[in-house]
Parts: structure tokens; C-alpha cells; sequence
């Protein structure tokens, strides 16, 4: 495909929301076409399902769960994510396939092979050109986090659940070094955009004219 699909992934309170406008904006003044978008969510439907699994009416299992974050993918990868890469778009995502893996298995405890089977058939092919992974003590993420507003179901779990979480996300990079990079989410805001983008330069390096607004 001649777009990139960027993925920025964490726990909670990272800043990833933050940094993916400024990296936007920052990849646009350089003539790049960029689609901003997060998970889940990304299309109505799959906005519907983001409200339902932070509020669940009732408590879900982590099967039903994943399930519920496989469910959107399939349609924002099908309907909104492809058809950018297709034209040539760089996709900045906000979360995709490894929190699946780092909250539905590290966190909830499934089996990597169930979570596996999800993303295959959510994503087909598709996977990220590059990760960013946002590192910080699960402390400071929670209060971040908590100062944003009311906890969400994912929010209120454990110490202990935050603490898989990063590690897992840690695991991760270190599994797939090619892909993942891992920044310091405690710096100052301009200092993370500096070293994302520096990160960036090598796989914006190989695009193709399309991607050219
Ligand atoms: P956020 O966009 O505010 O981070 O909210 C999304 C929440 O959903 C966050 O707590 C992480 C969680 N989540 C999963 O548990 N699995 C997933 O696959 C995704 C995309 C998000």
C-alpha cells in the first residue's frame, strides 16, 4: 500500500492524544496528507462500540471484550484505515492491535493465540509500519488520566492491571524492535513530538509520491 500506517500505543494518560495532533500538524505544514484516527472508534459504528465498552451497561468478560475492540477494527480497518493507505494517506492511529495484546491478554488474561486469531481477522494483512509506544510510571498516567474527567471502566482497574500493562507494552518493543519505538512519556510535550518525529524520518523517507498533498 502506498500510505504508513502509524500506531501509538501506551497506558493510560500517556499524552498520546496530544502528541498525534502535533505530529499531524507537523507532517501536513511538510506537504504530507495525514488522517488522524483512534481506537476504537474511527467510523460511527465503531464509536458506538468505543462508548459501550469504556460504560458497558453490564460488566463484560475480557472475551466479550475483545471481541467488542475486534468488532470495530474490522470496520475501521475495513472502511476508514485501507481505503486512506490506499491513497496514500499517513494514518496516524491512536491505539490498534497492541492494546488488544497488552489490555485483553497481559491485562485481562486470554491467550495470545485467541488474540492473534482476532487480529487476523479483523486486519487481514495489515499491520503497523511503526509503533510508538508511550513509556511513564502507571502513576503518573493514572493521574494524568484523572484529571481528564470521570474514570472509565479500563481506568478504574488495579495497580496491579496498569503494571501488566507496561510491561506488556515494554515486551512488546523489545519482541519487535524493527517496529515499535519506545519514548520517555514523562518529558516535557515539544521534547516527545522532537524525538517522534525524528523516529518518524526513515519511514516517511520511503513513501511514495501519492502521499504528497
Ligand atoms: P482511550 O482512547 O481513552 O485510551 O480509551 C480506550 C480504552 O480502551 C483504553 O482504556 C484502552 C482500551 N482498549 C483496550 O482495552 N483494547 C483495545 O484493543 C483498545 C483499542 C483499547
Amino acid at each position: 500500500m502506498p500510505g504508513l500506517l502509524i500506531t501509538f500505543e501506551g497506558g493510560e494518560g500517556a499524552g498520546k492524544t496530544t502528541q498525534i495532533a502535533r505530529i499531524g500538524d507537523a507532517l501536513e505544514s511538510q506537504g504530507l496528507s495525514v488522517l488522524r484516527t483512534r481506537e476504537p472508534g474511527g467510523t460511527p459504528s465503531a464509536e458506538a462500540l468505543r462508548t459501550l465498552v469504556k460504560s458497558p451497561p453490564s460488566a463484560l468478560s475480557p472475551m466479550a471484550e475483545a471481541l467488542v475492540f475486534a468488532a470495530a477494527r474490522a470496520d475501521h480497518v475495513a472502511n476508514v484505515i485501507k481505503p486512506a493507505l490506499d491513497k496514500g494517506f499517513v494514518v496516524l492511529c491512536d491505539r490498534f492491535i497492541d492494546s488488544t495484546r497488552a489490555y485483553q491478554s497481559a491485562g485481562g488474561g486470554l491467550a495470545m493465540d485467541d488474540i492473534l486469531t482476532l487480529e487476523h481477522l479483523s486486519c487481514g494483512d495489515l499491520k503497523p509500519d511503526l509503533t510508538i509506544i508511550f513509556d511513564q510510571p502507571i502513576e503518573d498516567g493514572l493521574a494524568r488520566a484523572h484529571q481528564r474527567g470521570p474514570q472509565d471502566s479500563f481506568e478504574a482497574r488495579d495497580l496491579a492491571y496498569h503494571q501488566r500493562l507496561r510491561q506488556a507494552f515494554l515486551d512488546i518493543a523489545a519482541q519487535e524492535p524493527d517496529r515499535c519505538q519506545v519514548i520517555d512519556a514523562s518529558l516535557e510535550v515539544a521534547a516527545v513530538s522532537e524525538h517522534i518525529l525524528a523516529g518518524l524520518r526513515p519511514a516517511l523517507q520511503t513513501l511514495t509520491p501519492e502521499g504528497q498533498a
